[in-house]
């Protein structure tokens, strides 16, 4: 691409500066972009390339497979308003097939292309490209928006169709022509310049330039894998598969976690350190799976370490914060796990039921809330199958159809989890309590529910304006310019009713102002708020700095009613709402 005339621009941190306020870590190489693809100046020119380091946390449940990481580079290239689609399909096509590069065989490649919708045409341009190139008819394929439209990365933003290039069924490389902006409305305007946006995941490159059926075989992983393996864990009661899978998330769940504490997060309840910590979790607990009793992270991290730290300087030069946070969290991890063994013990039965088999024999089994599973799986990181082994030492799940039923709802309790728990980043908040008592605790936390309850059904831009609460209700003023439909008050109160349903612990954490700010934490962080700050979370729903009090669990507060929605000021609207 250098050759093409880009210019090289380095990796930009993992943590998406303050002004974005849209996701926790920096998920493609164009986000830290996204301004010049608004028409912003890059001092690099119009076409620039580079080596982007990516978290991706919605794929954490697929990690294990060929192919998915939370962690990753992708390699990119962009024009901003210079080339479109003409020059980054013949070079993507080069690049890919030309002897001089990767030389990989365009009888391998199958690429898909945009089929076009009421936001933007089909893209017979870019197939006829493709065909002009040498591709066959049959090796293109035109897709709809799910699949070949990227973007954007938050609510709103720079978005367009894309032509998508696999290699053996797996996705290498997309071509985004970014033409359009999305906006708050829902709205696809045209951008002020027709931009192109790229993204290959170097891992899977590898394995495909390595002939590796998956990227943990590839030089990336090898010496990491190796080093797993000599742990001298004994042999496990778990299958071959789930053994495998485990070696594969410590992985995976330990070089993420190494690059996220060198662009400085520290684990924590709440946002991007809630976010490491889980990752953390997740691989001490997979650990236990391979029957590894001593700590092991620290030596693992070694292996990440001795990889990338010619590539990437940050991680050599944290290197002594890295393995502290790492150990220190193993460490603490040990200690919950004790609290969450207990917790498993205290699991309700929901039921015994019966089984006649062969007409005759009658076989009793216990049952157990999927829910309830579900909130071990999230406070204390217990993966499923851990959850399933300790279950089963208690006689609680001795059924495999019923086991099967429960992994089900176990998966959809975790989808819904997914959807709900998209943390906010920055906001302002400005306590209104008239004063402590029972209602007026109660209407505090509600204030929080709500809080993020509106953020989630009408976008990021919602930010707190002022709250008056009394004894009877609350008031709740905030940043959006339209009506509130009565449909998404319906959204707003069912989240809201949901949470207090799942009756959710409420935790408040001291903290540094840095160590909030870091941690994603709602609040205004240029004001002064002393040394120490108070961030109190509902359990991966909220976290708001705030001084509290706030009631011990969602399900004291009964339940939540909107009861008016109007206009306050210019751009600002207001609720009131009731506890019943
Ligand atoms: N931004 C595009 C992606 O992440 C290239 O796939």
């Amino acid at each position: 691409m250098e050759s093409k005339g880009h210019t090289i621009i380095p990796s930009a941190s993992l943590i998406p500066p303050e002004t974005d306020p849209t996701a926790l870590f920096t998920t493609a190489g164009m986000h830290p972009l996204v301004p010049y693809l608004m028409g912003e100046k890059h001092p690099g020119g119009n076409m620039v390339t580079n080596s982007q380091k990516c978290v991706r946390t919605i794929d954490i449940d697929e990690v294990g497979d060929e192919s998915h990481l939370t962690f990753f580079e992708m390699l990119g290239n962009w024009s901003f308003g210079s080339y479109f689609k003409k020059e980054a399909i013949e070079w993507s096509f080069e690049f890919l097939t030309n002897k001089e590069w990767l030389g990989i065989s365009s009888e391998r490649l199958f690429v898909t292309v945009f089929e076009g919708d009421e936001n933007a045409p089909r893209d017979d341009e870019s197939a006829r490209i493709w065909q002009s190139l040498g591709i066959p008819k049959e090796q293109i394929f035109y897709k709809g928006m799910e699949d070949n439209w990227w973007g954007p990365a938050g609510a709103t933003g720079p978005c367009g169709p894309d032509t998508e290039m696999f290699i053996n069924g797996i996705e290498i490389w997309n071509d985004v022509f970014m033409e359009y902006n999305k906006t708050i409305d829902g709205r696809f305007e045209t951008l002020k310049q027709k931009n192109v946006d790229t993204g290959m995941g170097l891992e899977r490159i590898a394995m495909v330039m390595q002939g590796k059926n998956n990227v943990y075989e590839t030089d990336l992983f090898e010496p990491i894998m190796e080093k797993i393996e000599s742990l001298g864990h004994p042999v496990s009661k778990w299958t071959l598969d789930v053994q495998v899978r485990a070696k594969r998330i410590i992985a995976d769940h330990i070089r993420a976690s190494v690059f996220i504490i060198a662009d400085g997060v520290e684990p924590s309840n709440a946002g991007r350190g809630y976010v490491l910590r889980k990752l953390i979790r997740r691989a001490v607990r997979h650990g236990k799976i391979l029957g590894i009793e001593k700590n092991f992270i620290a030596e693992v991290t070694k292996a990440v370490i001795e990889i990338y730290k010619d590539i990437y300087s940050e991680v050599e030069e944290s290197k002594d914060k890295i393995f502290n946070e790492l150990e220190n969290e193993e460490e603490r991890f040990g200690k919950t796990l004790e609290r969450g063994l207990k917790e498993l013990n205290k699991l309700n039965l929901i039921g015994e039921a019966q089984k006649i088999e062969s007409g005759r024999e009658i076989k009793k089994f216990n049952r157990v809330d999927a829910k309830k599973a579900f909130y071990i799986y999230e406070t204390f990181g217990f993966p499923l199958e851990m959850i399933q082994e300790e279950l089963a030492e208690r006689c609680l799940l001795v059924d495999e159809e019923e086991f099967k039923k429960f992994r089900e709802e176990f998966r959809e309790e975790f989808q819904k989890h997914q959807e709900l728990s998209r943390t906010a980043s920055a906001g302002m908040f400005k306590g209104g309590l008239a004063d402590a008592g029972e209602q007026t605790t109660k209407y505090h936390t509600a204030t929080h529910l709500l809080h993020q309850a509106l953020r989630d059904v009408l976008g990021n831009h919602v930010i707190q304006k002022g709250s008056n609460i009394t004894a009877e209700r609350l008031r709740f003023d905030f940043s959006h310019s339209q009506k509130v439909t009565p449909e998404q008050i319906k959204q707003v109160e069912d989240i809201v009713n949901e949470k207090i349903r799942e009756n959710l612990p409420v935790i408040c954490e001291e903290m540094s102002l840095e160590e909030a700010r870091k941690s994603g934490a709602l609040g205004v962080f240029e004001q002064k708020y002393g040394d120490k700050v108070k961030v109190y979370s509902v359990h991966a729903f909220s976290a708001e700095i705030c001084g509290g009090p706030h009631v011990e669990k969602t399900g004291e507060l009964g339940k939540f009613k909107i009861l008016k929605e109007e206009a306050s000021a210019a751009g600002i609207r207001r609720i009131k709402a009731v506890l019943e």
